[in-house]
């Protein structure tokens, strides 16, 4: 076998690899955004399927504060690396949601979307 089909196959077991790595019930693909990311549109849904359980209007289970309402998103984002929170390895203790899995990568790109975009509500 020559370098370029050993290439060709590896990237080609690459693209299959990354496939199925991702669970189609929780992909959501930046490219399907069209124009700016709000929270309305496209973050509020992805903190209430994955955060409200503990991060609720009420907080629970040890959770410092609730993630229920735009400002309160925002302000989580600003002020208490919501991102920086998502974005760490299974594994690190401080990794949100607490206990992991990590949210798909797709899903923490919607929302490093949402700050570039300036954290529109609407
Ligand atoms: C199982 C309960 C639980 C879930 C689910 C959860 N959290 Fe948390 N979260 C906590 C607890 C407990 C703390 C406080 C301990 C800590 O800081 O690690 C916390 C802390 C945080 C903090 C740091 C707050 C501060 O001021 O220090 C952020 C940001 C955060 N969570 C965001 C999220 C996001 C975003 C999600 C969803 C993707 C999420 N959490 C899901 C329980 C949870």
């Amino acid at each position: 076998m020559n370098l370029k089909t050993l290439f060709a196959g590896l990237s080609f077991a690459s693209v299959i690899v990354s496939c199925a790595n991702d669970d189609p019930s929780t992909l959501i693909d930046t490219t399907l955004i069209t124009g700016l990311a709000t929270y309305n549109q496209n973050v509020k849904s992805i903190i209430d399927n994955n955060c409200v359980v503990c991060h609720a209007t009420v907080p629970k289970n040890g959770a410092p504060m609730s993630l229920v309402t735009y400002d309160q998103v925002k302000n989580a984002v600003l002020n208490r690396g919501l991102l920086t929170r998502i974005s760490l390895e299974n594994g690190n203790s401080s990794l949100m949601p607490q206990g992991g899995p990590r949210l798909p990568q797709t899903t923490i790109d919607v929302i490093a979307m949402w700050q570039q975009d300036g954290l529109l509500e609407k």
